[in-house]
């Protein structure tokens, strides 16, 4: 799909959105960051703790001190990607040391989750292999594959110290647009997927480190912040004066901060999207109105066999209740063709879920076996040939939806988060309420700054839009009612 900032895909970003200038002095760390917007936020935390130990981010491998590759399980291409990366840093680091220089390896996430031992055995120029859970530890780690005929290091445990805790109060600025992990970890256990066992059982923050996170983000730029976990809308933390906070009395209490305009959040389930959270997408003006609810089928017998526990019409129902409070909601999702036994049928029960619901944006992926996962077992897998035909028959209805959504947002005058610059001179890219991307010719004192955008056309990745005089009136300012379907 075209529009693709959130969603687990694999993002060969750096880390530093602004590294900085070699200085001489500071270590060169280079961290290359796959999957889920989760490992972005980490990979961000993982400068923050060697920064002290004078680690700087840099964006290129070449001539790194430390390369952490961080990286994802979710499907088998994106596990093979790290080994495949892994060869060619091989060579880089055979290259330095003819010259005399050491250049740290380390693997993060869930890969090195899920193969831990078995990655230093594979590639041995890995000289550490960590876990989404124990990077606050990455100082210690570092330490020890320096001492005298330093060893490798394996840590891939659940620890028992909270991570957020040990993590450094003081966090790099992220920019305009900011990530804050809010929940990890996931107790759903879905019979195709990894995370359960790679991120662990579900744990959420306590409110107050949250907001202190999200004011500290405020104060560095942020005016939008996404609020992260791979269960977001399950969190449960600990409030203020004790209790229990859900997540829309959670988003509540953020958009009381000043400066904050944007929140949004991701991946929710649909089984755990409740009252209070509906009653924040009617009530809370920073809550944009744009909402990634995976539903990865339609078939109910498919989405038993997936584990979902819940029917299709449970999940047309949720949207229907979403949409009574805030008519204009933008809809996307996860689906998944080919999970093992889908028929014909099921696969048109997904298409004809599509067609009710009426997306905004979409993600879709072929089925892929996961080790030690249940599907991955069951005997009726569907062959390559279908799942590819399926794929291409529901991409094809995403992009259609894509694009009349899209066209339906021309003419419209809409606030858009200015946020990077575009690859023609003079252009800025932004993000409009609803996550489509927004080009326009204009100033470069507007970035980090909310304009009012007169949409003039639709594009295949977005749209292109005039810097408007006049502020818009609201966030759906003129957009038809209902455009997402
Ligand atoms: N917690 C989220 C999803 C996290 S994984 C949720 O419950 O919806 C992100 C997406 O990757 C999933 O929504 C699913 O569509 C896809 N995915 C996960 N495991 C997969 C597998 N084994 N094969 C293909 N796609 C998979
Ligand atoms: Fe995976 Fe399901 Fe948990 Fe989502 S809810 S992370 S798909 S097990
Ligand atoms: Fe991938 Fe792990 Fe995220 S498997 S999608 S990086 S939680």
């Amino acid at each position: 799909m075209a529009v693709c900032l959130s969603g687990p895909v694999c993002r060969g970003l750096p880390v530093a959105r602004m590294p900085r200038q070699d200085s001489g002095l500071a270590k060169k760390l280079f961290i290359k960051t796959y999957g889920c917007q989760m490992n972005v936020y980490d990979s961000a935390r993982m400068a923050d703790v060697l920064a002290p130990i004078g680690y700087e981010p840099v964006s290129s491998v070449e001539g790194a001190d430390m390369v952490i590759l961080n990286t994802c399980h979710i499907r088998e291409k994106a596990a093979e990607k790290v080994y495949s990366e892994l060869g060619r840093i091989r060579r880089l680091k055979e290259e330095r040391a003819a010259g005399g220089d050491r250049m740290v390896v380390a693997v993060a996430g869930c890969v090195a989750q899920a193969e831990g031992e078995e990655m230093l055995r594979r590639a041995p120029c890995v000289d550490i292999v960590l876990g989404p859970q124990t990077y606050h530890r990455l100082p210690e780690m570092v330490a020890r594959v320096h001492r005298a005929g330093g060893g490798r290091v394996l840590d891939t445990d659940f620890p028992v110290e909270p991570k957020f805790d040990a993590l450094p109060g003081e966090a790099a600025p992220q920019g305009a647009t900011s990530f804050l992990t809010i929940q990890e970890g996931c107790d759903k256990f879905c019979t195709f997927c990894v995370v359960p066992y790679t991120r662990g059982a579900e744990f959420s923050r306590p409110a107050e480190q949250i907001l202190e996170e999200a004011r500290r983000q405020v104060a560095a730029g942020a005016r939008e912040i996404t609020l992260l976990g791979q269960n977001v809308n399950a969190y449960h933390g600990v409030a203020p004066g004790g209790g229990e906070w859900g997540l829309g009395r959670l988003i509540r209490a953020l958009a009381e901060i000043e400066g904050l305009s944007r929140i949004r959040y991701t991946t929710s389930h649909p089984n755990d999207v409740d009252e209070e959270l509906i009653a924040a997408h009617r009530d809370a003006d920073a809550l944009m109105p744009y909402l990634h609810l995976p539903v990865q089928s339609g078939s109910d017998r498919v989405l038993s066999a997936m584990n979902r526990r819940h029917r299709g019409d449970d999940y047309r129902r949720i949207v229907e209740r979403l949409r009574e409070a805030r008519p204009d909601l933008a809809l996307s999702s996860d689906f998944i063709v080919g999970f093992p036994g889908e028929t014909d049928r099921d696969f048109e029960e997904t298409m004809r879920l599509v067609r009710d619901v009426g997306y905004a944006q979409a993600y879709s992926f072929k089925y892929s076996p996961r080790p030690g996962t249940p599907a991955a077992l069951q005997p009726n897998q569907v062959p390559e040939e279908v799942k590819a035909e399926r794929l291409a028959e529901l991409q094809n209805l995403l992009a259609e939806q894509q694009r009349r959504f899209n066209e339906g947002t021309v003419g419209a005058t809409m606030p858009v988060l200015l946020e990077r610059h575009g690859r023609l001179p003079g252009q800025l890219v932004g993000r409009s309420p609803y996550m489509q991307s927004v080009h326009v010719t204009a100033d470069d004192d507007l970035l980090g700054t909310i304009v009012p955008v007169t949409v003039v056309r639709a594009t295949p990745n977005g749209l292109a839009g005039r810097v408007s005089g006049a502020a818009p009136a609201s966030a759906q300012a003129g957009l038809r009612e209902g455009s997402a379907v």
